[in-house]
This record gives C-alpha cells, structure tokens and sequence, in this order.
C-alpha cells in the first residue's frame, strides 16, 4: 500500500513531463502547418480542399492529372496529393522564376527524393553526392560524335533481332516493350559496351529496373518513413535489381581500379571510353571512392534509368504518331536519305535533319511524358515576382500538358502540324529556339532551362533520330486499323498504351536507300 502512494506523485509527474515533453514537439509543428495552410490557402483549389474531400481529388488526381491541370492551367493552382499539396503553376514569368531560383529554396533533389523515393529506389549516394549528372552533361554528351557509329551500329543489330520483318508480310510488334528493349541495348552500348549491352539478363534488368523503381516508390510512398526499409525489402524487386546489377558490373569496376592502380594513373592505356570510365574519373578523392563499386553500380542505374525510360516513351509516340499518318513518310524519309547519302550515320548528319527533329518535337508537343515539368520540393517559402506565395513543404511544378496545348502559345494546338518548329527555323533562321534540344519558353519537354534542365537532352535527340531514322530507312509501319490507340495516365505520368502493335514491313532498298547505305556501315 504505502508503496503505492508514495509512486503516485512520480507517476504524474512523469506524466506531465511526457505532456510537456509532446507539446514542445507538437504545438510547433501545429503552428507551422497552421500558418503553412494559410498561406496554401490563398493559391486556389482544383478539386476539393476540405479534409476529407481532398482525399477523394487526390484518388481523382491518380486518374484524371490531364484534365485537372488543364482546368487550372494559366492560373496558379494547387492539387491534393495523398499526403500533400502541390502547387502547379504556368506562364513565362513564374518558369523564369523558378529557373533562377536556388537549390536551397526550390530543390530538385529533394523533389525525386520524394517522388521517386529515391533513397529506396535509385540509392542515396547518388542524392548527397550528384557527380552523375556532370558526367552526362560533359563527357557523355561530348562523346556522341566520336562513339556515334557504336550507337548506329547497335541500333541496326538490334532493330534486325527485335524487328525482324520480311519483305513480303506484315509482322505485328507490341511496340512499347519492343521499343525499351532496343533503346535499352543501344543506349547501354554507348554506357557499358559490348558485350554486356547484348546481354539478355542485363538488358531485361535494365528495363525491369526501370519499372521496378516507379512501381517501388509507388508503393513505397503509401508508407511511413520508419517502414519504407523494410517495404523496399520485401515490397519492391529493387534490391533484387541491384544485386543483379552488381554482379554483371562489379567485375569490370574491379578491373578498372586495379589498373589505376597499376599505372598509378587514372589514365592508364587502353582504357575504354565508357560511362564507367566517365563515372571514375569523376569520383576523384576519399569521398567519392568510399564504396566504390555500390557508387558506380547505382549511378548507372541511375543514369539507365533516367534515359531508357524517358527516351522509350518518346520513341514511342513517334512511331505511333509516323503509324497513323502515313503521308508524313515520304518527306521525312527523303530528308534522311539525302543527308545520310552526304554525311554517313553521324552526329553532324542528325543535327541538319531540321524536319525529323520538328516532327519529334512536335509528337512530343503533344504527347511528352507528362504532365507537368520542372518539379520542385519547397525548401523555404517562395515569393513569386507577382507575388504568389508558396509556403515550404509543397511540391511545385509547372504546368506543361496546359502549355503545350496553349492556343495563344500554337496555332491549333490540337493538330499534328509535323513541320510546325522546321516551318518556323526557315523564317526566323537558324536560331537555336526551335530545335527540339533548345530552349524555348514554350516548349518543356526537357524542363524550363536553368540548372536542372536535362543534361542528356542532346544524346536522347541524337539517339532518337538515329532510332525513328533506322525505321523510316529499312521498314514501312502501320496501325492495322489505321488508328492511334488511347494513352494512359498514372498521376501526371503520360505513357503511350502498353498493349498496341505496330505493323511493319522490310522496305525493298530504293536506290538512294542504297546510296546512302553504301555512305556509311
Ligand atoms: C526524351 C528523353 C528525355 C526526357 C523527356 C527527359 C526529361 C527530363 C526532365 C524534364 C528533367 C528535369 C528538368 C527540370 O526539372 O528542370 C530531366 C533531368 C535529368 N535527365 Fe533527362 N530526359 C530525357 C533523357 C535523358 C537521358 C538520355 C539522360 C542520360 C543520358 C538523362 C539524364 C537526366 C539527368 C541526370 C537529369 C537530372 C539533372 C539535374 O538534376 O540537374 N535524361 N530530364
Ligand atoms: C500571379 O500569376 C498567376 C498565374 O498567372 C496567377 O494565378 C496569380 O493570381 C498571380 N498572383 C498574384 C498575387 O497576382
Ligand atoms: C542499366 O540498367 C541495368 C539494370 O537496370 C544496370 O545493371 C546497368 O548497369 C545499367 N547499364 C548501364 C551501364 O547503363
């Protein structure tokens, strides 16, 4: 009894340390989502913002982004996320501002951290220590002239496995995996070489990686940070991946060092001209060779991952779109034939096809990969130049899909105009704006321009030419019912359907075709 009693006075006040303890916590962090709404609240709604009602437009949101961005866009307007806001915003103005802002308020790291969940998926390495972006803007973009008859050579032995049509009968090709699977060896024998380009678990975990980390951070974002180890674990084939990855790379990643150590250089003879070279050379210091091989590993991952999947989308829509208009052809195969004929399969080449490169921009105009662009984590409140306020913790973006289809920004934006940005380069000259790589404030495919813009736009372009190039020079394409299937959407994600075939056909060589063949491999 007496026991109790004298427990009692301890008890509660170890209670009201645990209360006091509990307020200190919370009561700030109440306040600041108090005066963080507060501010969201001035941004208006499309969709609901009630507590409960916003859950239902974040379901809403999941499968109808398209629509409800183009309701808001050309205002600044936030959406319910399952666990946020997002703020989407349009206009030159507020895409200047964002460009011009800094790291520290407006982040794109953080914003892949939290949509891609990156720590989980693509590693953490590469957030803390982003060194695989210079290696894309820098040597793998300057080496496209000199690797360029690799990466023509891969897409014609691929194009022939894949793609093995006769000249007499149509064949059916499910085209979006077919598509992966060609841009997945072409775009890693320009990354790793042979022979591990054409390797079949290899190129099949390039793609499933690919998948594998969307559908990862899909399931992952549903769960708390204290879970997200253990549901990467066993939720997600992630891990999977990486130990597959791992075990094809860490090899050449041994050998590679043991070199350096050799010649006590990191630029020991015959070394290959690759992006694990590249991703050497870069990691220079104590830092940076910490867990060398897991490094590298996920960096390449890393790098596949923002190309094969971005860059097969885009090849897709193409050929959707060159499927189901059958009158563009002609024009587009006698630019390729006429410069092909004069400059072989070359870096040069596919900057002069002016026509190929507006038609690419032009389905993407109109397709893309999504949505919205430029995407960003808050970091600290934001002050638009017109005064919008973001508070921190919204996710920002900018409104592509509204722009794209803007018409006060494209003459009928809802038409296919193929020549539409080639028209435009041979009135107002050869400025840069038009191409599809350049900068044009209404056009943001490849984001709005600023430090964040995609650095491998210049190999994607070049690649894709070569790729829809290959197509138009050795097949003739069709839908069989002559019509562009239905896209999907998944949040703000655009993808060309999973399920349609294209039918294709071996050309029989005309004589330019021949010509043009005989120019180069
Ligand atoms: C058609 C294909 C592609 C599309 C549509 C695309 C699109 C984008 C977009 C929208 C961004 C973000 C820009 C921003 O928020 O400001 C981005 C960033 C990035 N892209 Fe691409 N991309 C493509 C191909 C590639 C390829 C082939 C590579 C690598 C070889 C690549 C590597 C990257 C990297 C490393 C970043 C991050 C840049 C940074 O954080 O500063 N992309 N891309
Ligand atoms: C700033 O511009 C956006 C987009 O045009 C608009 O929605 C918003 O109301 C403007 N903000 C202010 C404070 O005028
Ligand atoms: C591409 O991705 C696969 C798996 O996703 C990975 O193992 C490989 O290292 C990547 N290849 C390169 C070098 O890009």
């Amino acid at each position: 009894m007496s026991t109790q009693t004298s427990l009692l006075p301890q008890v509660s006040q170890a209670l009201a340390l645990c209360a006091l303890c509990l307020a200190t916590i919370f009561i700030p962090k109440f306040l600041q989502w108090r005066t963080r709404m507060q501010k969201l609240n001035a941004i208006p709604t499309v969709g609901h913002s009630g507590f409960f009602l916003s859950y239902i437009s974040a379901r809403k949101f999941k499968t109808h982004a398209r629509e409800i961005i183009l309701e808001g866009y050309s205002k600044a307007f936030k959406v319910a996320l399952p666990d946020q806001w997002e703020v989407i915003v349009s206009g030159r103005e507020m895409i200047e501002d964002i460009r011009k802002a800094s790291d520290l308020d407006l982040s794109f790291i953080e914003a892949v951290r939290e949509t891609m969940q990156s720590d989980y998926t693509l590693g953490k390495p590469a957030r803390v220590d982003a060194y695989h972006i210079d290696v894309v803007r820098t040597p793998l973009t300057r080496n496209l002239g000199a690797k360029f008859d690799e990466l023509r050579d891969e897409i014609k032995a691929s194009f022939a496995d894949e793609i093995p049509a006769k000249e007499m009968e149509w064949i059916k090709v499910p085209m979006l995996y077919t598509v992966m699977k060609i841009i997945a060896r072409t775009s890693n024998r320009y990354f790793v070489g042979l022979p591990l380009c054409r390797d079949p678990d290899y190129i099949k975990l390039s793609i499933e990686f690919t998948v594998d980390a969307v559908t990862g951070a899909r399931a992952l974002q549903h769960y708390p940070g204290i879970f997200k180890p253990i549901v990467r674990q066993f939720l997600t084939n992630v891990p999977n991946c990486l130990k597959r990855a791992t075990g094809h790379l860490e090899l050449l990643i041994r050998e590679r060092l043991e070199k350096e150590k050799e010649y006590g250089s990191s630029d020991w003879p015959g070394k290959p001209n690759d992006l694990i070279s590249w991703l050497l050379d870069e990691a220079q210091g104590h830092e940076r060779r910490k867990d060398i091989v897991y490094n590298i590993v996920s960096r390449v991952l890393l790098v596949n991952f923002s190309a094969i999947h971005t860059t097969s989308v885009t090849c897709t829509n193409a050929l959707f779109y060159l499927a189901a208009n059958p009158h563009l052809v002609q024009p587009l195969r006698e630019e390729v034939e006429s410069i092909v004929a004069e400059l072989g399969w070359t870096k040069a080449a596919m900057g002069k096809m002016h026509k190929l490169d507006s038609f690419l921009k032009e389905t993407q105009r109109l397709s893309g990969v999504g949505g919205v662009t430029m995407v960003r984590k808050v970091l600290r409140d934001f002050t638009f130049s017109n005064g919008t306020v973001v508070p921190a913790g919204a996710i920002m973006s900018v409104a592509s899909v509204g722009m794209h289809h803007d018409n006060t920004l494209y003459e009928d934006p809802e038409e296919m105009k193929a020549f539409r940005f080639s028209n435009m380069r041979s009135k107002e000259g050869e400025g840069l704006k038009h191409q599809m790589v350049g900068i044009d404030p209404t056009f943001t495919l490849f984001g709005g321009g600023g430090r964040h813009m995609c650095p491998g736009r210049f190999f994607a372009v070049s690649e894709l030419k070569a790729l829809i190039g290959e197509v138009l020079f050795a097949y003739d394409i069709k839908f069989e019912n002559g019509e562009m299937p239905a896209p999907e959407w998944q949040g703000v994600n655009f993808s060309p359907n999973r399920f349609a075939q294209v039918m294709f056909k071996r050309r029989i060589p005309g004589p330019a075709q021949v010509r043009a063949d005989r120019g180069s491999l």
